[in-house]
């Protein structure tokens, strides 16, 4: 069992999920932290009766101190608030921000050299915000929305195709949100090109089906939002950190002029491995794709913009 500690901050639907993954995968022992400590510990403790019946010998416990944090090798960032009725896009902003900068603070003085991996939303922003405010080297703050979402095409393109999932490849880049960029050129179900198996107007549907996946499980559920998906996505990557695996995942990662974009977060493919980001190898792009990855950017940008004016008001 390797020594691996993982903290988990926001013990709600993603962040519990998450660490139950965690645990049941035997990748860490993990810390939960929320502000409401006993849930923190409630649900540690939920999980730790599990231990005998699966068997997977790490500890969980929750906390809302961030002492009991310190040393740990990443931390996943999952606290924030839902857009409750009545709130503007900017109004989430300036609650999450707050958040995540009193999150990463504290989180970063206890781990200094931990991988920083966030989820709140909206996601590119709050990831640029963290990286900015912990003053950390990028490589070691990087956002969990790319991996769930090219889940959900690949999903889609399966059910499509007739193909199982295990044989579908498909990536999604750009923002987190309605402008993020499935790529059904790159996309292959049971090692054919897309384009051979379905038309044009049904790659569409899958593309728009994928785009809303988030939403139309919202819709269904009536309160909250999915949690299995992207928590499982958020242990594939803990575990491609911890295990040092330096395989290529879409991560939110801070870009230094690939694509022609600079100074902000974004989905791309990335290597990962135990120093967190370890590259960002350019893919090719028509210039189609790279124009909605710049449409996509724009929007983030605008996030980041709506966030310094925010501080300044
Ligand atoms: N410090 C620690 N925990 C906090 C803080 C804080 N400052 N503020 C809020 N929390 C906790 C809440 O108490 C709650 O337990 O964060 C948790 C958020 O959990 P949920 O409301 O269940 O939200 P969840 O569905 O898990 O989504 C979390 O991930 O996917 C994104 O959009 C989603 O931004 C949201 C985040």
């Amino acid at each position: 069992m390797p020594d691996v500690k993982v903290t988990v901050v926001g013990a709600g639907q993603v962040g519990a999920t998450a660490a139950f993954v965690l645990a049941l995968h035997k990748t860490a022992d993990v810390v939960l932290v929320d502000i409401d400590e006993s849930v923190a510990q409630g649900k540690a403790l939920d999980m730790m009766h599990a231990r005998s019946v699966e068997r997977f010998g790490v500890t969980l416990i929750g906390s809302a101190d961030y002492h009991a944090t310190s040393g740990s090798d990443v931390v996943v960032i999952t606290a924030g608030l839902p857009r409750k009725p009545g709130m503007t896009r900017e109004d989430l902003l300036r609650v999450n921000g707050e958040i995540m900068r009193s999150v990463i603070t504290q989180a970063a003085a206890a781990s200094p050299e931990a991988v920083f991996m966030c989820v709140t939303n909206p996601l590119d922003v709050m990831t640029y915000l963290a990286w900015k405010v912990s003053g950390l080297d990028a490589s070691h703050v990087l956002g969990m929305g790319g991996v769930l979402d090219s889940a959900r095409f690949a999903y889609f393109i399966s059910q499509a195709t007739g193909t199982p999932v295990e044989e579908v490849d498909a990536l999604v880049i750009g923002a987190h949100g309605d402008t993020m960029v499935p790529l059904p050129r790159l996309a292959k179900a049971g090692g054919r090109p897309l384009a051979e198996l379905l038309s044009p107007e049904r790659i569409e549907e899958v593309v728009q089906r994928t785009v809303f996946g988030g939403a139309e499980v919202v819709r269904l559920l009536k309160t909250g939002s999915a949690f299995y998906a992207p928590a499982v996505a958020v242990a594939s990557m803990v575990r491609a950190v911890v295990d040092d695996a330096r395989a290529a995942m879409p991560s939110c990662v801070l870009l230094t002029g690939q694509y022609g974009l600079s100074d902000l977060y974004l989905t791309v493919p990335a290597v990962l491995g135990r120093q967190g980001v370890v590259d960002v190898p350019e893919i090719d792009l028509t210039d189609q794709e790279l124009h909605a990855l710049h449409a996509s950017a724009a929007g983030v940008r605008e996030g980041i913009h709506a966030l310094e004016r925010g501080d300044r008001g």
